[in-house]
């Protein structure tokens, strides 16, 4: 019997040295014992990140969808597989037992494949948090089709740049959306969306609001009538172990958005395996992780890892504070949740709000409480702990990304020791290390450098869809032989690891990453500005919020600066979409530049943050009186 369900911290410490021991037979032991194959692999592990290339069980046959559903057919066909938890707490919650998902997505399944879906095909899936997204996804993987999901608050623009980037022909959306009070009109920015995008042919309507919607003839297709006439089986496509399973956009530091691909097998196997030890997932436990399935959060952990160990899975389409502050205690209690997992900016918004809202809420059911996302202050980690916890329930502060695919540092519950704003050990078989400027690995403890992998981890992302070129330079350039994540983090006197965050220029704000260089581009279409740079500067509850320092060009026109602010945020929401707009707007007459031409985007930060003890040496900067102005004139 392999480790699957590690117990106790001796156990993992020798689990762990034994998967860095030998990956392969680890791994292989892992796969072999609890997934469903059509055909086992013939190498488990081909790696070289020069290439890069990377494969894992290469050879293997297999539909993770037949991992997910069709395997607890026989064994739980008759347990919830799926609870919906709607926005408004008078409409009643929906549960899906395994038969009934599988039925569910076998039917969409089959109609994808009858408008024309194909294995290897592109599907953009632009749904609210409903259980159509859910299957929507399951049944792309049933037939082979790559999903790609796009969050559902992200603006017609930043849709259509995901459909070219990756060339989809079909989309799934709803005619609006329900999010707290407000009803959002989906359908309308989808349909604007696609006057950019001729090549997508059919868009699928799933009924959710009930508003009135335009519908392009020959185009728009409503999915109720025609699940309803669909067969309610559909055998899997037989896929490869590398054959594509995802795509999913994620912001670099610069440039457009990255398609992180996902392939099937190894995917399966890392969000499996981690979800079973890091929430310790019991047979009868009701498991809620609240991230939108449009992040990587929730296609590892809210669908891929709880279906593949047949958990039952909460999916909740509202908001915390909707009707009131203790909606999630609420669910909590209602479906006597086991695990819950959230983002930090989530707690610090309902720690805000006191504890009255959880008094009269029965948590007691909960066993294992986690954060993902972005870094916990310790603030928000003791009112996790002592409130939702109550000190008996654990912390997991898990570090991933969507590059990572599945958890890469967490504690195991009950097995780790938590420690305050730490996400403390690797997870089994990540071998980590941390490098100075130099590039050289620090050894030892009690260290603080730049975060790095030295060795594969099956869920990896194997490209950036359609420029591996990017792949390479983002993620294997900087350091040799080592992928590269972007974060700083230390190591303490027990090699427990906390994230420092990001040191390249993406900005966590409320957990969701930003590039700085879209949101740049987006405020420098406002015909008034002639250029801008973006940062970071801490909030206490979105845990960075942004500031952006713009140079207007000189029309000779008064500056009507407060209808410029509304108006750069505007352009801001069309392009991205809401999440990216700017706290802080401060209008300058220059930026700091290298002198060669590159914005220190370091003094600027410092200047938000409002710490200028300490900017270094600006005197070769190639405009160094501007930062002065910039001091004195800081919102
Ligand atoms: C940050 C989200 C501190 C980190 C799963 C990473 C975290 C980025 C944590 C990836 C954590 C994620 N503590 N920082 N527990 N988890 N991050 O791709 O900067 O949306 O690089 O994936 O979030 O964000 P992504």
């Amino acid at each position: 019997m392999s480790n699957f369900h590690i117990k106790h911290l001796e156990e993992y410490f020798q689990v762990y040295r034994k998967s860095v021991r030998n990956p392969e037979a680890f791994w292989e032991e892992i796969a072999e014992e609890h997934f469903l194959w059509r055909k086992k692999w013939d190498k488990v592990l081909t790696w070289d990140f020069n290439t890069p290339e990377i494969k894992w069980f290469e050879g293997a046959k297999l539909n993770i969808t037949e991992n997910c559903l069709d395997r607890h057919m026989l064994s739980r066909g008759n347990k919830t597989a799926l609870i919906f938890e709607p926005n408004s707490p008078d409409e009643k919650a929906q549960h899906f037992s395994y038969k009934q998902l599988y039925e569910k997505v076998c039917k969409m399944a089959n109609v994808l494949k009858s408008q024309g879906v194909k294995k290897g095909d592109r599907v953009c899936v632009y749904l609210p948090m409903i259980p159509e997204l859910t299957i929507s996804v399951l049944a792309c993987a049933r037939i082979g089709a790559i999903h790609s999901v796009v969050f559902a608050g992200f603006s017609a623009s930043a849709i259509a740049s995901r459909i070219k980037d990756s060339d989809c022909k079909i989309v799934i959306t709803s005619d609006g959306s329900f999010r707290g009070k407000k009803v959002i009109d989906l359908k309308s920015i989808v349909d604007q969306a696609l006057e950019e995008c001729p090549n997508v042919s059919k868009v699928l309507v799933v009924k959710r609001t009930h508003q009135p919607i335009e519908i392009t003839k020959g185009r728009d297709l409503w999915l109720e009538p025609l699940l309803k006439e669909a067969y309610p089986e559909c055998a899997p496509e037989i896929m490869d172990a590398e054959d594509p399973l995802f795509i999913l956009y994620t912001s670099g530091s610069t440039g457009s958005p990255k398609g992180m691909l996902h392939t099937t097998a190894g995917y399966m196997v890392y969000t499996a395996y981690t979800f079973k030890n890091i929430f310790q997932y019991k047979e009868t436990d009701v498991y809620w992780c609240t991230a939108d399935i449009g992040w990587i959060t929730g296609h590892s952990y809210i669908i891929y890892g709880p279906l593949c160990n047949g958990a039952t899975t909460v999916m909740f389409e509202g908001v915390p504070s909707y009707p009131d502050f203790s909606r999630f205690w609420q669910i909590i209690e209602k479906h006597k949740i086991s695990q819950f997992y959230t983002a930090p900016t989530a707690i610090r918004a309902l720690a805000k709000e006191g504890v009255n809202f959880l008094e009269n809420c029965n948590l007691s059911t909960l066993k294992v409480i986690g954060t993902v996302g972005e870094p916990i202050n310790e603030e928000a980690w003791h009112w996790y702990d002592d409130n939702v916890g109550q000190n008996k329930a654990p912390i997991v502060d898990t570090w991933f990304q969507t590059e990572t695919g599945g958890i890469m540092i967490s504690p195991i519950p009950f097995v780790t020791p938590t420690k305050p704003t730490y996400a403390t050990l690797p997870f089994i078989g990540v071998q980590l290390a941390l490098m100075d400027h130099q590039g050289e690995e620090l050894k030892g403890n009690q260290v603080n450098g730049r975060l790095a992998i030295k060795f594969p981890w099956p869920s990896m992302a194997r490209t950036i869809w359609g420029n591996h070129k990017r792949y390479k330079e983002t993620y294997f350039s900087t350091y040799k032989n080592m992928y590269f994540t972007g974060d700083g983090a230390l190591r303490d006197e027990v090699g427990y690891y906390r994230i420092t965050g990001r040191v390249d220029d993406v900005i966590i704000v409320s957990g969701h990453n930003l590039g700085t260089a879209p949101i740049e581009d987006a405020i420098n279409e406002h015909p008034a500005v002639a250029e801008s740079a973006i940062v970071g500067f801490p909030h206490n509850i979105k845990g960075n919020a942004l500031y952006g320092y713009v140079i207007l060009k000189d029309t000779g026109e008064s500056r009507r600066q407060d209808n410029l602010k509304n108006e750069i945020n505007q352009i801001i929401t069309e392009q991205i979409g809401p999440i990216a707009k700017l706290d802080k707007i401060q209008f300058t007459s220059g930026l700091p530049k290298t002198r060669s031409g590159k914005i220190m985007r370091r003094i600027l930060r410092k200047i938000a943050e409002k710490d200028t003890s300490n900017l270094g040496d600006i005197s070769t900067l190639l405009n160094p009186e501007c930062v002065q102005d910039i001091i004195d004139n800081v919102v």
